[in-house]
């Protein structure tokens, strides 16, 4: 029995390197799970190994192949991680200038559960525009991993590989498994029409 099916969407920063952890930790617990990359961060991974891992292709564009053609299960949970500088401030946006970040639009609009888990130094953190999309983003209804609440606080400019290492990938799964059971239940105490 599945648990249900995780999109990760991945984006340009180190800790992508280590996107299996989260792909592994969602097959121990029986959760299905494809993913998705940034044009930016085919430069951190190995999507034949996540395919290999995942069983599903990795899509990054809107070209079809014989393998990136097959259609992805009904997603559940979207956990985009790492989350960049960059894709954050356009998800908050809107902006739909690639495939990872049009995929991210529609699957907020449907209201999909969704985790960001950002990935970022404090001196991108600081700025207006950064704090203004994740304050929009949470308005909107994402859980962004971020503060001390989280445990998750943006790192010093330059100490990104020692702050790879503590990348909370289950941290980022257990909270989209909670949010994917309370949208469940959400949906199964509406009156049907
Ligand atoms: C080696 C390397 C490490 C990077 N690390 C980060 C990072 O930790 N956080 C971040 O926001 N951007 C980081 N960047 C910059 C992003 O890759 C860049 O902003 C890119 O445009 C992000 O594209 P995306 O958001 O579409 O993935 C890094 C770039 C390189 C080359």
């Amino acid at each position: 029995m599945t648990g249900g099916h995780l999109r990760i969407v991945v984006c340009g920063a180190g800790p992508a390197t280590d996107v299996a952890q989260l792909v592994t930790a969602a097959q121990e617990r029986s959760w299905t799970t494809a993913v998705t990359a940034t044009p930016s961060a085919l430069d951190f991974i190995e999507p034949e190994a996540l395919e290999t891992l995942t069983g599903h292709p990795v899509r990054s564009t809107y070209r079809s192949s014989p393998s990136t053609g097959r259609c992805l299960p009904a997603t559940d949970a979207l956990i985009i991680a790492p989350a960049t500088y960059n894709s954050i401030n356009k998800a908050a946006l809107g902006l739909a200038d690639n495939y990872a970040l049009t995929s991210v639009a529609e699957l907020i609009g449907r209201r999909v559960p969704t985790v960001i888990v950002p990935f970022v130094n404090a001196a991108l953190a600081a700025r207006a525009p950064f704090r203004h999309a994740v304050a929009s983003l949470r308005d909107e209804g994402v859980r962004v991993l971020l503060g001390a609440e989280d445990q998750w606080e943006p790192h010093p400019p330059g100490s990104g590989n020692e702050r790879q290492r503590a990348f909370p990938w289950l941290v980022a799964f257990t909270t989209a498994v909670r949010l994917a059971a309370e949208s469940r239940s959400a949906a199964a105490s509406q009156p049907r029409s």
